[in-house]
């Protein structure tokens, strides 16, 4: 289900953005626009779906209209043509106060620079969003600090935020946006300011944290290896406009344009890709009941020196081809006692795991997902392409160079 829907919006901004708005439809640039009307093109056309659950992070370049575009989810901002719709609801639609209730109530922000106050103690701070909904003490009380827990900071409930590290008010800050219980979070470069090791610390904590509470989460970032850590969907925007939406592994394998190709240059792809995505295209697979006869045939056709076997869903085994023939010369029914224990690596496994592996043994590995459900077969070169596409470009530069003999 779409818990946010953004449909064509366009933002300009200025004294008069009606007026230029159909300029802007017809596509006159960013530039262009500030050059003879003095407006700054905000967004333009710009529709997203957002699910419920999900984790959606939208990048781009300073400027591109990251924050712009969120600020319209709890009506900050206010488009200059386009719908937003929240659980279904025009937040366009909203009396005032509505909006504030839907603003306390529906969405919490985490911001980069914590915005904690700096006279109230932790406590105080957790439960503040608490407080604007008029939440009384003592159950505010209660609730920051069962926050403040979950996020590791029991024991600092009285002390000011100066007294705690940068990584440690951003904590505050995140208990204090999930004690309104609101079901979306909308956090703009909420760990920007921190260190790596903290900050990576940070989106463990708070993958964990998603994992139980499901929220919709609205993360923008600058960084795309934290892009690509968290999210489920990724948009990306460049000067207003959104360039590409998709998974990480879209974006990732498919990049749009040069503009996120630049971008992607310095991912750790055997991070960020798994298993899954290094499998055989079309994998023999038998069962139990196969014949030997057809097993043998089936090899022999496809060429390979082995095949997966199923029982069912799951993975029996694998049957290599000296054993096939074996139950062809045995006149077996068929070839459940030939089969073999298979290694399997689960679909989630990174790349550069996957990698070690391969390394260590050429046994054949199958790929499973939960409950050992056969997914596919892994190849190895397909491991090796995926990993080092850089590598395989500059070798067959080289190739190319090479005068013939
Ligand atoms: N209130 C405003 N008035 C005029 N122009 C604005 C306003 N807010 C944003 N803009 C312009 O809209 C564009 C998008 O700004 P926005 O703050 O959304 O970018 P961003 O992607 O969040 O950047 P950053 O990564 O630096 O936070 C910029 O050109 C900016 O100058
Ligand atoms: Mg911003």
């Amino acid at each position: 289900m779409n818990k946010i829907e953004v449909k064509n919006i366009y933002k300009i901004f200025g004294p008069r953005p009606k007026r230029w708005l159909q300029a802007v439809h017809d596509g006159m640039s960013k530039e262009t626009l500030l050059e003879r009307s003095g407006h700054t093109l905000g967004l333009r056309d710009i529709s997203l779906s957002i699910e419920e659950g999900h984790i959606h992070v939208i990048m781009g370049l300073s400027g591109s209209g990251k924050s712009t575009l969120i600020r319209h989810f709890n009506r900050l901002i206010e488009p200059s043509a386009g719908q937003i719709l929240v659980d279904g609801t025009d937040v366009m639609s909203l009396g005032q106060h509505e909006l504030e209730k839907f603003r306390q109530q529906k969405m919490s922000m985490v911001f980069q620079r914590f915005g904690l106050m700096p006279h109230r103690t932790v406590l105080d701070n957790a439960g503040y969003g608490l407080a604007v909904q008029g939440v009384r003490r003592a159950e505010r009380n209660e609730r920051a600090q069962h926050w403040l827990e979950q996020v590791g900071l029991t024991g600092f409930e009285q002390q000011y935020p100066h007294q705690l590290s940068g990584g440690m008010q951003q904590r505050v800050g995140l208990a204090r946006a999930l004690a309104t219980d609101a079901e979306i979070l909308l956090m703009d470069e909420a760990f920007s300011a921190l260190d790596p090791l903290i900050r990576h610390e940070m989106q463990d904590q708070l993958l964990a944290l998603q994992a139980r509470l499901n929220k919709t989460i609205v993360f923008i970032t600058h960084d795309l290896d934290e892009a690509l850590r968290l999210g489920n969907r990724i948009a990306i925007l460049k000067d207003g406009e959104l360039v590409q939406e998709g998974t990480p592994e879209d974006i990732l394998l498919a990049p749009a344009n040069d503009y996120i190709e630049a971008f992607l240059q310095d991912v750790n792809r055997g991070k960020v890709l798994n298993a899954e995505h290094a499998c055989y295209e079309r994998p023999l697979t038998l069962t139990m009941r196969t014949q030997p006869v057809h097993a043998v045939t089936q090899l022999s056709n496809r060429g390979y020196e082995y095949s997966a076997v199923l029982d069912g869903k799951r993975l029996a085994g694998v049957l290599t081809r000296p054993a096939a023939e074996q139950a062809l010369a045995e006149g077996s029914r068929d070839i459940a006692r030939y089969v073999e224990d298979m290694a399997s690596v689960p679909a989630t496994a990174a790349l550069d795991e996957v990698l070690a592996r391969l390394l260590r043994s050429s046994e054949p590995l199958a790929v499973t997902g939960d409950n050992d459900e056969f997914l596919g077969v892994l190849s190895r070169n397909k491991v090796v392409e995926l990993v080092t596409p850089m590598v395989e470009a500059a070798s067959e530069a080289a190739e190319a160079e090479r005068p013939a003999a």
